[in-house]
């Protein structure tokens, strides 16, 4: 008979140019929160690339301020696992605004790390559907399926 199997799910995650010297600290904080990082890479978005990833966005005002800021120096993206992956990490980075985080939920990794609504430190996938776009974006060669726990490790 098969053991019985708990499914995790993946996202992605964005230190974004001005936290990527805190990157070592928030790596540590992802893993201690419970997920498994199971592919990282560091990159040097082109401003093509930048709207590319955030093309849902163009058109809003602070679309070119935000594609010349995310091309602005290297990030780090990363798939990270658990259950409820993707709210769960939403919820850990906090709201979009860092300096409102600051008041409302003070504890959040943007609050700590951003400054403001564009320098906000991190990025997570929105729902399932960004999560499978965006790991795609980035690593074109993962499997976006669920995983099994215990499976992730040798992913
Ligand atoms: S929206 O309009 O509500 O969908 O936008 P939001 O989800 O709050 O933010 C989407 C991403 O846009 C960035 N953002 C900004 N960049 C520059 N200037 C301003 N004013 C601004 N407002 C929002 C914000 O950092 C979000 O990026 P991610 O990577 O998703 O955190």
């Amino acid at each position: 008979m098969q053991p019985p199997q708990i499914f995790v799910e993946r996202t992605l995650a964005i230190i974004k140019p001005d936290a990527l010297g805190k990157a070592e600290e928030i790596e540590d904080i992802i893993l201690r929160s419970g997920f498994s990082i199971l592919q990282k890479r560091r990159v040097q978005l082109t401003p093509e690339q930048a709207s590319d990833f955030y093309a849902e966005h163009f058109g809003k005002l602070f679309f070119p301020s935000l594609v010349a800021y995310m091309s602005s120096g290297p990030v780090i993206t990363l798939v990270i696992a658990r259950d409820k992956a993707i709210s769960y990490w939403r919820e850990l980075i906090g709201p979009t605004n860092a300096l409102k985080a600051r008041e409302t939920h003070p504890d959040c990794l943007r609050a700590i790390y951003g400054t403001d609504d564009q320098r906000n430190g991190l990025h997570g996938s929105d729902s399932y559907s960004s999560a499978e776009r965006e790991i795609r974006f980035f690593f074109p060669d993962s499997i976006v399926e669920p995983i099994p726990v215990g499976e992730a490790a040798r992913d």
